[in-house]
């Protein structure tokens, strides 16, 4: 469920209608529901209830310092993959000893960084970076806690291009070798063993591949105490789909997953930690266009909206689908029309829906794309010299502006040309 309903024929976030906060700010513009924010968190927290755990929220998904506020008030820990998502995990408030550093190339500098601003966990990714940890951490003093991202050689059955968990992926340790790298890891001054990681892909909708790889977590874990290792965390990862499709799609549910995890690993005595990205923020945003024109082409009929494929580039990258909805609710029993939805981009692919079944739009409608609160904005650019679009927040019956439109003076001086031109 979330905060995104029809109330007197008119799309809501919360308690505002679409139509005031586009009045408001203009479109494009990207609109989160605090409440649907913190609903998420909460049933994640639920369905670990009674294990010893922390929900690192992936801050990939959507890493608005409102957004990361949201739930670092709730009490999450954060997921962060770079210096600049760590910032702002600190920004939003969120202490070092809740922010977990995963990815698979980070830099000295970026080590040096999380050190020094406190940090719970790395997520060590390779023997080369566990080295480098080593030695950055001795330069500091200090001793890095770290898991190993282990790569369990499991399908998670995901498209191609977020599936993690097989070992011609670029990620992790090969499970098979991992023991031998706690070995050395044991043996390093600068480094101290924490846990096992593992995350094999993302908007997994079955919980079999889930249930595979914990169980190898588990049975490394056991090897690995036998070896004298102190484990005492397991980090499981995000990966948890969520239905794009309302119509055809029930994934499972936060509560089915979180059993999934007391059942292969419940009884370890171990903290665990999970990173989910896209269940938390996905279904809690909606990014609102205007139609710019309905063109009848030869054949097929185009709806041209006025966001494109720079400001949502999941449907041209992952071939995803988005639930497309008129913002004022169309008549019951109107008829629908079937057109191509794209965007003013100029390229094939700036195409967000072919052959999708709507409800007709006037030029200058309203249409708001569902699911859109994870991997929307932060994925963005600003290709055809397009401003990166604003956010929105919206609780209760307020909203505020969360990351500005910036003007055009802003994007083209920061090109410099240089004096010898
Ligand atoms: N932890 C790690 C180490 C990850 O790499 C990811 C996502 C997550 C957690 C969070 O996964 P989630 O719960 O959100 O599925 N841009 C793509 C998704 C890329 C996911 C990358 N890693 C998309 O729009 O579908």
């Amino acid at each position: 469920m979330d905060h995104f309903i029809y109330r007197d024929g008119v799309l809501h976030a919360e308690d505002v209608a679409v139509t005031e906060i586009a009045a408001t700010v203009g479109t494009p513009f990207y609109a989160y529901s605090e409440a649907t924010l913190a609903r998420h968190f909460r049933v994640f927290d639920e369905a670990l209830d009674g294990m010893d755990h922390l929900i690192c929220y992936a801050v990939k998904a959507n890493s608005n310092v409102a957004v990361l506020k949201i739930l670092g008030d709730l009490g999450a820990g954060m997921d962060v993959v770079s210096g600049g998502e760590y910032l702002r995990a600190k920004a939003a408030g969120v202490p070092g000893d809740r922010i977990v550093f995963s990815g698979v190339g980070k830099t000295r500098e970026e080590m040096r960084m999380v050190l020094t601003g406190g940090i719970r966990q790395f997520n060590v990714e390779s023997e080369p970076e566990l080295a480098v940890l080593n030695e950055v951490a001795q330069e500091l003093g200090v001793v890095a806690p770290i898991t190993l991202r282990v790569n369990p050689d499991v399908d998670a059955k995901t498209h191609a291009k977020i599936a993690t968990g097989k070992s011609d992926n670029k990620f992790g340790i090969p499970i098979a070798k991992s023991r031998a790298v706690y070995a050395q890891a044991a043996e390093m001054a600068g480094i101290e063993v924490v846990g096992v990681d593992v995350h094999i892909g993302s908007q997994l909708t079955d919980l079999e591949p889930f249930r595979n790889a914990f169980l190898k977590v588990r049975e490394l874990t056991e090897e690995l105490r036998a070896d004298g290792h102190n484990i005492r965390r397991l980090d499981l990862g995000g990966g948890l789909g969520i239905p794009y499709a309302r119509s055809n799609e029930a994934p499972p549910l936060p509560m089915d997953y979180g059993q999934v995890i007391k059942d292969t690993v419940g009884d370890m005595g171990v903290e665990i930690e999970i990173e989910p990205g896209r269940l938390v923020a996905g279904n809690a945003g909606i990014m609102v266009t205007s139609v710019i024109y309905n063109k009848e082409g030869e054949g097929r009929d185009f709806l041209i909206v006025d966001a494109a494929m720079n400001d949502l580039i999941r449907p041209a990258m992952y071939e995803a689908h988005h639930d497309i909805i008129p913002v004022l609710e169309p008549e019951v029993g109107a008829d629908k029309v079937e057109v191509d939805i794209v965007g003013p981009v100029c390229e094939t692919g700036d195409t967000f829906a072919k052959h999708r079944m709507m409800h007709p739009v006037a030029d200058g409608g309203l249409v708001a794309f569902r699911s859109a609160g994870a991997y929307g904005a932060v994925m963005s650019s600003e290709y055809n010299t397009r401003p990166m679009i604003p956010e929105v927040l919206v609780k209760g019956d307020q909203f505020a502006v969360i990351r500005e439109r910036p003007t055009f003076d802003e994007m083209i001086n920061r090109d410099k040309v240089p004096e010898w031109l």
